[in-house]
C-alpha cells in the first residue's frame, strides 16, 4: 500500500495513521495533543492536513492505499495557524523563565515550527488559583492549553479516572474528581498526567525554580521581566524573544544531568530517565522503557528523597558493648574478612551463611553466591524469593519447565481474559495493573478475580470471587475437572503437548463442584461460570502473587494454576501463559544468578558433579557439592546452634521473615553478624559489623523484571560520601580471604557470567546499551525469548507435564480463641516496611502508618470506629494499629499492610512454611481482638486517595468540546495570523 504525501509516494502498514507515516517522512507538521502512547485526542486541530483536497486531522486519520496528502497548503497551513494560534490564547510565553523550556516543550517548539511571530488571540487568564495541594506536582490553569492529554492518560492508559476536562464551562480547565484540590481528590500521585503535559500547566514540583538559570528569582521579579518581554513582542515579535530563551535552554545543558535508570521497587522494571542538578533530583521522566513507556506509580515517579537521605549510612559502624562505634573501611572490611576466616576454621563453612539482596543487581548477586561458594565453601545462600516466589517458580519447573512468566506485559494486555489469583495488583504491580485496567475498559478483554479482598480489581473484574481463606487449590482443580468432564478441554493441545494426562485426570478425581462449594464457600454456578469464561477465552492469562504462595500449599496451588492452563492450551501462544508477579525489582534476577542454595547461575543445580566442575573450573576452586541451607532452615540452624555466622546485604531479615520474634532471637544468637545497607535497620540491630552500601541510583549494573527483561541502569549520583557500590564491598571481603578478584566495572562480572550460564549466554552491556533488553533465555547471538515455549516446552523431551497436586489444609486456623483471619499485604504508596519510601515527605504526608481495615459488619459487633486503637493477638506475637473500617474486607477476614517497623504484621505470623519451598504461610494467621479504648484520627488522612471520588469517562471526550457554540473548526474561515514565513 502506498499513498503520497508532498507529491511523493510513501509506504505504509495496514492501520497506520496518517501523522505517523508523516512523521516517519521526518516530514514536520505542528500534533500538540498527539502522543503516540495516548493516541489520537483531537482537542488541538494543530495537525489539519489536505488529504484529496479535504482538511482532516492527520493524527485521527487512518492512512489508505492512494490517499494524496498535501502537508502544506495555505490552507493547511492556515488551519494549523489558527489551531495554534488558540492555543497560544490560553499559554503565555515566558519561556526564558520557565523550568519546561528545556528543549522538549512542545508548545515552545510548536511556536518556533511555525514561526508564530504575533498571536491573532490575545492570551487571557482564567478565572482560577494554580493548585499546589498535591505535594508532587502542581496545576497551573493559565498555562493550561486544554490538550487533555492529561486526562487521557488518567482515564484512559492509567485508568485511575480522576481527570476530566469541564468542557461546557465558560472557562474549561482540568478537573480532579470533578472539581476538587488536587491533594484531596482520588489522584494517586502516579505521574502520567505530569509526564505527558506538553507545556508547564503541570510540572513536578521538584522542577519549580530549579531548572533554569533565571527561573528561581523571587516571583516579583520574574513577574518583571514577562512584563518587559511582553512589553517589546508586539515590536520585536516573538523570533528574537525564542532565540533568547533558546540560548538560556542550550546553556541548560550543562546544568542538567538525564540519567537512565531502572526502579528499584516492585518487580514491573519501569525504567525512566532521572533529570538531576548535582544531588537534587529534578524529575523523573519515562518515556522510552520497554516495559512501562510513560507510566510509573507514585513509588518510581517521585519516591526517590531516600538516595540523598540524611539518614543513609555513610560509614562503616563497629559494634562496641551495646553502642556503634564509627570505622575506617579498612578496620571494618579486616574485620569481617577475619571473623569469616576464624569462625570457618572453627567450625567449618556451612557455619556461615550469605543472603543477597533482590532489591540490588545481577552482578551483585553473582558476586555474594561466588563469595559463599568459592571463597567461603558453603552453599548456604539465598535470596528473599524465599518469602514470596519460591513457590510460583517450583509450580513452573514442574509444569513447564521455566520458572519465569511465561510472556511479556504485552502478552497480559492483549489476552481476552485475565484470571488474577492472590494479588493486589493495582497496588503491588501499579503500571502492570494498568495494562489490564486499559485492556478491560477499553478492549473488551475479560477480567476474573479471586482475593479475599475487594481490591481495585476486584472491583473492576467481570466476577469476583471471594473463596475462604487458603482455598485457592480446591477451586482451581474442581474448575479443571470440570473442564475436563464437560468436554471443554483443548485435547488437541494436550495430545501434542502435554503428558501425564491420565494420572492427573485421576487426581482431580476428589475436586467435585460440590466439594469445592463445600470447602472454598463459593456458589456452584460460579465455579461453572468461570470454567465456561476460560474455555470460552480466546486466550488467557493468569496472574497470581503473594495471596497463592505463602501458604504451606503454595507451590501445589501454583501448580494447579499451571495445569489448568494446560488443560485450557493456554500457553505456547501471544496472550497465554502462567504470570508469577515478582515482588521486588530484581527478585527474578537474585535467583537467576545463583543466590539460591540448590543452583549455581540459570538454575544448574550444585549437586550436579558435570555444572560443579564447570564453575570449579572457571573459579579455580573446588565447590561444596551438598545444597545448602535456605533462609527459613538458617534460622532455624542458629537456634539449633549450627550456624554461627552470617552476611546479608540489602534485606530487613527481621522484618520481612515470619514470625519476627522468632526471627529477631536467633539474630541476637549468632557469634558475627555482618549487614550490608543503605539505612541502619532494625535488622542492623543485631549486627556486629556494618557496611554502608550503595541504593541504585549510586551504581551501575542489571536488573531482571517480572518479565525476564534485563535492563541495564547506569549511575545517576557519585556514592555518598564514604559509601560504596555493594559490588566493590563483596569483592573487598573477598580478596581479604584470599581470592583475588579484580573487577573494576560489573561489565567485567557479566563478562564472567554470560559464558557459563546458558541462560543468558547472550548478555553483554552492549546489548543492554540505553533502553535496549533482552528476556532471558538470551542465546549466544543476542536473541531473546519475550514469549517462552513457542517451539517447546522446557521438559525432557519438549512436552509440558500436568503434575498432580493433593489438598492440604491451611495452617494456623481459627479457634474460639483466635477467631479472626489476618491477611497482609503491600500498600500502594510504600515499599514493604517502608524504609525507603517513608524518606519521602510527600508519601509519609498521605500514609504515614499501618493499620487494620475491618469489615464494617464487624466493627459493629466489637463496638470500634476508624481511628481506634486496638491490639491484635496471635499465636506467636502481638502488635497495636488503629483500624480503618471498609467494605474492601468482609465478615471475620482482617487485612494489615505491611509498612510499619514498630508494629511489624511479621509479629503475627507463623512459622509454618510451604512444604517444598519453605516460603512462610504469612497468609494463615489467626488472631483475636483487644480493643484498647483509644480512639485517634483516621490513620489514612484526608489527603489519602482512597477518600476521592473519580469520575470514570472514556477519555478526554473531545465531541463536548466540539458541540460548544464558540468551537469551529480551523481552516473553515480563513484568518490571517502573523509568522515569519
Ligand atoms: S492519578 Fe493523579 S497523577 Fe495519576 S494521572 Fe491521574 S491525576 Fe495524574
Ligand atoms: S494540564 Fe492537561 S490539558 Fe492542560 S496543558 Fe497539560 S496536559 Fe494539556
Ligand atoms: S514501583 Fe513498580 S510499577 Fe511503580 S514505577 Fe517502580 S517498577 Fe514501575
Ligand atoms: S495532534 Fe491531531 S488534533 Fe491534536
Amino acid at each position: 500500500m502506498a499513498i503520497t504525501i508532498n507529491g511523493k509516494p510513501q509506504a505504509l502498514r495496514s492501520g497506520d495513521r496518517l501523522i505517523n507515516v508523516i512523521n516517519r517522512c521526518g516530514i514536520e507538521i505542528p500534533q500538540v495533543c498527539y502522543h503516540p502512547q495516548l493516541g489520537p485526542i483531537q482537542t488541538c486541530d494543530t495537525c489539519m492536513v489536505e488529504v484529496d483536497g479535504k482538511l482532516v486531522r492527520a493524527c485521527a486519520t487512518v492512512a489508505a492505499d492512494g490517499m494524496n496528502v498535501v502537508t502544506s497548503s495555505l490552507r493547511a497551513d492556515a488551519a494549523q495557524r489558527e489551531a495554534f494560534d488558540r492555543i497560544l490564547g490560553n499559554h503565555m510565553l515566558y519561556c526564558t523563565v520557565c523550568d519546561n523550556s528545556n528543549g522538549n516543550c512542545t508548545v515552545h517548539n510548536t511556536t518556533k515550527l511555525l514561526h508564530v511571530e504575533h498571536q491573532e488571540i490575545p492570551y487571557k487568564p482564567k478565572p482560577y488559583e494554580v493548585d499546589m495541594s498535591n505535594p508532587f506536582y502542581r496545576y497551573d490553569p493559565d498555562q493550561c492549553i486544554l490538550c487533555g492529554r492529561c486526562v487521557e492518560a488518567c482515564q484512559n492508559l492509567q485508568v485511575n479516572e480522576t481527570l476530566s476536562i469541564n468542557w461546557e464551562d465558560a472557562h474549561p480547565r482540568v478537573l480532579w474528581d470533578g472539581g476538587a484540590p488536587i491533594g484531596e481528590s482520588s489522584c494517586v500521585s502516579c505521574g502520567h498526567c505530569v509526564t505527558v503535559c506538553p507545556c508547564n500547566a503541570l510540572m513536578e514540583r521538584s522542577m519549580l525554580g530549579q531548572a533554569g538559570y533565571f527561573t528561581s528569582l523571587p516571583k516579583a521579579a520574574l513577574d518583571g521581566m514577562i512584563d518587559v518581554v511582553k512589553g517589546v513582542e508586539p515590536e520585536v515579535g516573538y523570533g528574537p524573544i525564542l532565540q533568547l530563551s533558546e540560548v538560556e535552554s542550550a546553556m541548560r545543558e550543562s546544568l542538567i544531568k538525564r540519567t537512565k535508570t531502572v526502579c528499584t521497587y516492585c518487580g514491573v522494571g519501569c525504567s525512566f530517565d532521572l533529570w538531576t542538578k548535582d544531588r537534587h533530583i529534578l524529575k523523573v521522566e519515562p518515556a522510552h522503557g520497554p516495559a512501562n513507556g510513560v507510566s510509573t506509580c507514585i513509588k518510581g515517579k517521585f519516591g526517590w528523597d531516600y538516595a540523598n537521605s540524611a539518614d543513609r549510612l555513610t560509614t562503616p559502624l563497629i559494634r562496641d558493648g551495646s553502642r556503634f562505634r564509627e570505622a575506617s573501611w579498612d578496620e571494618a572490611l579486616s574485620l569481617v574478612a577475619r571473623r569469616f576466616a576464624e569462625i570457618k576454621a572453627a567450625t567449618g563453612p556451612d557455619s556461615l551463611a550469605f543472603i543477597s539482596s533482590s532489591k540490588c543487581t545481577n552482578e551483585e548477586s553473582y558476586l555474594m553466591q561466588k563469595l559463599a561458594r568459592a571463597v567461603i565453601g558453603t552453599n548456604n545462600m539465598d535470596n528473599c524469593s524465599r518469602y514470596c516466589q519460591a513457590p510460583a517458580t517450583t509450580g513452573l519447573f514442574r509444569t513447564v519447565g521455566y520458572g519465569g512468566d511465561s510472556g511479556s506485559i504485552s502478552d497480559i494486555e492483549r489476552a481476552g481474559l485475565v484470571v488474577i489469583i492472590g494479588s493486589n495488583t493495582a497496588e503491588s504491580h501499579p503500571v502492570l495493573a494498568t495494562r489490564v485496567k486499559r485492556a478491560h475498559k477499553l478492549h473488551g478483554q475479560k477480567l476474573i478475580v479471586s482475593d479475599l479482598r475487594e481490591n481495585e480489581m476486584a472491583r473492576r473484574a467481570d466476577l469476583f470471587l471471594h473463596p475462604r481463606p487458603g482455598t485457592d487449590l480446591f477451586w482451581l482443580s474442581a474448575v479443571t475437572r470440570y473442564i475436563f468432564d464437560n468436554g471443554l478441554a483443548s485435547h488437541a493441545f494436550i495430545d501434542k503437548w502435554v503428558n501425564n494426562v491420565e494420572e492427573y485426570r485421576k487426581s482431580l478425581e476428589p475436586f467435585t463442584l460440590e466439594m469445592a462449594s463445600q470447602r472454598c464457600g463459593l456458589p456452584i454456578e460460579t465455579l461453572i461460570k468461570v470454567a465456561q469464561m476460560i474455555a470460552q477465552a480466546d486466550s488467557v492469562c493468569i496472574l497470581w502473587a503473594m495471596g497463592v504462595t505463602q501458604h504451606v500449599m503454595g507451590s501445589d496451588t501454583s501448580t494447579a494454576i499451571s495445569n489448568l492452563l494446560l488443560a485450557t492450551g493456554n500457553y505456547m501462544r501471544p496472550g497465554t501463559g502462567a504470570y508469577p508477579l515478582r515482588g521486588h525489582n530484581n527478585v527474578q534476577g537474585a535467583s537467576d544468578h545463583g543466590a539460591m542454595p540448590t543452583f549455581f547461575p540459570g538454575y544448574q543445580k550444585v549437586d550436579d558433579p558435570g555444572i560443579r566442575a564447570k564453575f570449579e573450573q572457571a573459579w579455580g576452586v573446588s565447590l561444596p557439592p551438598k545444597p545448602g541451607l535456605d533462609n527459613h532452615l538458617m534460622i532455624d540452624a542458629i537456634h539449633y546452634g549450627r550456624l554461627k555466622s552470617m552476611y546479608v546485604f540489602g534485606e530487613e531479615l527481621s522484618m520481612v521473615d515470619s514470625n519476627a520474634n522468632y526471627v529477631a532471637a536467633a539474630l541476637s544468637k549468632l557469634e558475627f553478624f555482618v549487614m550490608q545497607e543503605i539505612f541502619f535497620t532494625e535488622t542492623c540491630r543485631f549486627a556486629d559489623v556494618i557496611l554502608p552500601g550503595c541504593p541504585s541510583l549510586e551504581k551501575e549494573g542489571t536488573f531482571t523484571s517480572t518479565e525476564r527483561r534485563i535492563q541495564r541502569l547506569y549511575r545517576v549520583f557519585e556514592p555518598l560520601r564514604e559509601s560504596l557500590p555493594d559490588w566493590k564491598i563483596i569483592q573487598e571481603i573477598a580478596n581479604r580471604l584470599g581470592a583475588e578478584w579484580n573487577y573494576e566495572h560489573p561489565s567485567q562480572i557479566y563478562k564472567e557470567i554470560a559464558p557459563l550460564t546458558p541462560l543468558v549466554a547472550g548478555v553483554t552491556y552492549e546489548r543492554l546499551e540505553g533502553y535496549k533488553s533482552l528476556q532471558w533465555p538470551v542465546a549466544e547471538d543476542g536473541s531473546d525469548q519475550p514469549l517462552l515455549y513457542t517451539e517447546q516446552f522446557k521438559l525432557p523431551g519438549g512436552k509440558a507435564t500436568f503434575f498432580p497436586v493433593p489438598w492440604t489444609e491451611p495452617t494456623d486456623q481459627q479457634n474460639t480463641e483466635y477467631d479472626l483471619h489476618l491477611n497482609n499485604g503491600r500498600l500502594l504508596e510504600h515499599f514493604h516496611e517502608g524504609n525507603m519510601t517513608y524518606q519521602t515527605e510527600g508519601i509519609r504526608e498521605k500514609t504515614p502508618c499501618t493499620f487494620v481495615e475491618f469489615s464494617p459488619e464487624l466493627a459493629t459487633e466489637r463496638g470500634i470506629q476508624t481511628g481506634s486503637w486496638v491490639q491484635l493477638v496471635s499465636r506467636y506475637g502481638k502488635v497495636r494499629a488503629q483500624v480503618v473500617i471498609t467494605t474492601r474486607v468482609q465478615g471475620k477476614e482482617l487485612y494489615m499492610p505491611m509498612n510499619s517497623v514498630d508494629e511489624p504484621v511479621n509479629r503475627l505470623t507463623s512459622s509454618y512454611t510451604d512444604r517444598v519451598t519453605h516460603t512462610p504461610a504469612y497468609k494463615e494467621t489467626s488472631v483475636q481482638l483487644n480493643v484498647l479504648g483509644e480512639l485517634g484520627d483516621d490513620p489514612l488522612p484526608r489527603t489519602n486517595s482512597r477518600h476521592g471520588h473519580p469520575t470514570p469517562q472514556n477519555g478526554v471526550e473531545v465531541e463536548r468540546k466540539w458541540k460548544r457554540e464558540d468551537y469551529r473548526e480551523p481552516g473553515s474561515q480563513l484568518v490571517q495570523i502573523q509568522t515569519a514565513r
